[in-house]
């Protein structure tokens, strides 16, 4: 079946699909965690190769009409909100971005599956894929250096959600992550709340990066910064047109980029 949402984007639900057998599992490295030895006489050779994905994460999606959209994925498709974000000073104005998980009753999904972020363009900003563990992910990495691929933000670990991330554009701007050891939650947790700000994306890793942010004209990772003459087009016209993202929303955008 295919619905169509708020923003006009197709979303094609499948239900009762045909399941394949998964990809065999990798192979845990072993770990000396701190004093605690248990790998003696077996040097540690994670395999430098392209990232085996095991999943699709979340997708994030930008638009103009934010509150109506998440309404629409809450009705249509039973998702629940596992933090909410606002912008600076605007929390009476009620929240701009949510990471919204999948109800699966007592088992765990991901943090988020679908983020929604409002902003003066409907338009995709990133997806995520699984990969094993750290190493899997940063030797990936290289592999990704090594072809030319431009990293946009990483490495690092993220705050909603926890995943240890690695953000990188293909050659025409297409902004993927790497992920691994996200949170799981099951449907007994409330939403969080808290202001949106780019210092407040990592726990630690690089400074978020302007790419990231969107400041290059290519959409940033959660799109809050309208970068570039496109960026700014798009943002004159969402402001004349009927929507959520009026002047107050595009000041509180600038100051949680800078926050
Ligand atoms: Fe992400």
């Amino acid at each position: 079946m295919t619905l169509v949402d708020p923003n006009g984007m197709p979303v094609r639900v499948a239900t009762d699909t045909h399941e394949l057998p998964g990809l065999p599992a990798p192979t845990p490295l072993i770990f000396n965690f701190g004093h605690e030895v248990v790998r003696v006489n077996a040097m540690q050779r994670p395999p430098r190769q392209p990232a085996v994905v095991q999943r699709l994460g979340h997708v994030v999606v930008q638009t103009t009409r934010y509150r109506a959209s998440l309404d629409w994925y809450l009705e249509h498709l039973g998702l629940l909100v596992s933090d909410f974000s606002y912008y600076p000073g605007q929390r009476e104005r009620g929240p701009v971005l949510s990471f919204n998980r999948c109800d699966r009753g007592s088992t765990p999904a991901d943090h988020h599956t679908l983020v929604l972020s409002l902003g003066p363009e409907n338009r995709y900003l990133h997806s995520a894929y699984q990969v094993a563990d750290l190493d899997t992910l940063a030797a990936g990495g290289e592999y990704l250096l090594d072809k030319g691929y431009h990293r946009s933000w990483g490495i690092g670990r993220h705050v909603e959600g926890s995943q240890i991330f690695d953000y990188w554009r293909d050659p025409d701007g297409f902004l993927v992550e790497h992920f691994t050891d996200g949170d799981m939650f099951d449907n007994t947790l409330e939403p969080g709340w808290a202001p949106f700000s780019s210092s407040g994306l990592g726990q630690w890793g690089p400074k978020v990066t302007s790419d990231f942010l969107g400041l290059h004209g290519a959409a940033g990772g959660y799109g809050l910064v309208p970068g570039a003459i496109e960026g700014l087009v798009s943002v004159v016209n969402a402001l004349r047109d009927d929507n959520e993202f009026d002047v107050q929303r595009l000041l509180g955008v600038l100051k949680g980029a800078r926050s």
